[in-house]
């Protein structure tokens, strides 16, 4: 198997959250529950899954002390977490463009704060997309409302032939979900847009981008895989429901980075043991009771 590409990963964790409100009023969205856990946890556990160890995440100026008090700098779980801020919403791209220095001349995860990801398939669709050297790899899931996404239109054999933003007549069915790979070439674009009409930097154009140079890869996600996004009162609602059903069917959490770091061997039982200790609760029941080697 050959090594992953992607080291570095960006959660974007800001916003107004103005369609939770008054929920968001005072707690940033990726900070309320879905189920058991912080939404945070959920996409922090995908990057750690897809192998990624140095972190950035970006928030709003009075949101990141939250974010610290609730990961500090990652080393509790093997990895480094930094943090940034973006001082308003201008859009995911800007995450790019905060993230410059952090990035280098590396390849970059952009994970959304509110994305959900989890199922059997799901690492190996991660390993697989980290192996990708060049270009861009977007994750397309079938939708009811695709109107709510981006989308993105494939040929016969696959390959992305359109991409757009919330498009009132969608093309497809298959919404563009809020992970993203990139190869360095990202920042370069990114740098280069302009403000969409509704005055964002917008990440779909970061893929248009990648898509007119024939560098966009788009991995549909099959049932194996679940995707929820949490945007709205129902879909956080369903999101807790989704988990709390899945994980009684599992018998174990979805999502749950500490036990993520064990199994990747970025932790030792010994430091497994400490993090459930720390944790009063069921949570830090539930870390006790995992197999230690
Ligand atoms: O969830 C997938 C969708 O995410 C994609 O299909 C769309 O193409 C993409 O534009 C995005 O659409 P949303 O309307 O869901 O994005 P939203 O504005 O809700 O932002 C997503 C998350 O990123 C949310 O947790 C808030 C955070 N955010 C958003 C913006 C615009 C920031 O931290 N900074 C920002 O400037």
């Amino acid at each position: 198997m050959s090594a992953s590409y992607f080291q570095k990963g960006i959660l974007l964790a800001g916003g107004l959250g103005t369609r939770l409100d008054p929920t968001t009023r005072a707690v940033n969205k990726q900070l309320l529950p879905v189920y058991d856990k912080p939404l945070v946890y959920y996409p922090l556990s995908t990057l750690l899954l897809a192998g990624i160890r140095d972190v950035l995440l970006i928030s709003a100026p009075g949101d990141v002390p939250s974010f610290e008090r609730l990961l500090g700098d990652g080393s509790q779980l093997g990895i480094s977490i930094r943090y940034a801020v973006q001082d308003r919403p201008r859009g995911l791209a800007e995450a790019l463009l905060i993230g410059r220095d952090f990035v280098g001349p590396e390849h970059v995860a952009l994970a959304l704060g509110d994305n959900v990801f989890f199922g059997p398939a799901w690492h190996e669709v991660l390993a697989r997309s980290c192996r990708r050297e060049h270009g861009a790899t977007v994750f397309a899931y079938r939708v009811a409302e695709p109107s709510h996404y981006g989308v993105v239109e494939l040929d016969g054999g696959g390959r992305p032939v359109s991409i757009e933003e919330k498009p009132a007549g969608p093309k497809s069915d298959l919404a563009v979900t809020g992970l993203y790979f990139y190869d360095n070439r990202a920042l370069e674009i990114a740098a280069g847009l302009q403000p969409s009409a509704r005055g964002e930097l917008e990440i779909t154009d970061v893929n248009r981008g990648y898509l007119a140079e024939g560098m966009l890869h788009v991995e549909p996600l099959a049932g194996d895989v679940t995707w929820l996004d949490t945007g709205t009162h129902d879909a956080l609602w369903q999101a807790s429901n989704l988990v709390q059903a899945a994980q009684a069917r599992l018998g174990g959490k979805v999502c749950c980075p500490e036990e993520i770091a064990y199994a990747q061997g970025l932790i030792d039982a010994a430091q497994l043991e400490r993090l459930a200790a720390n944790s009063p609760g069921e949570y830090g029941q539930y870390l006790q009771r995992l197999p230690k080697d």
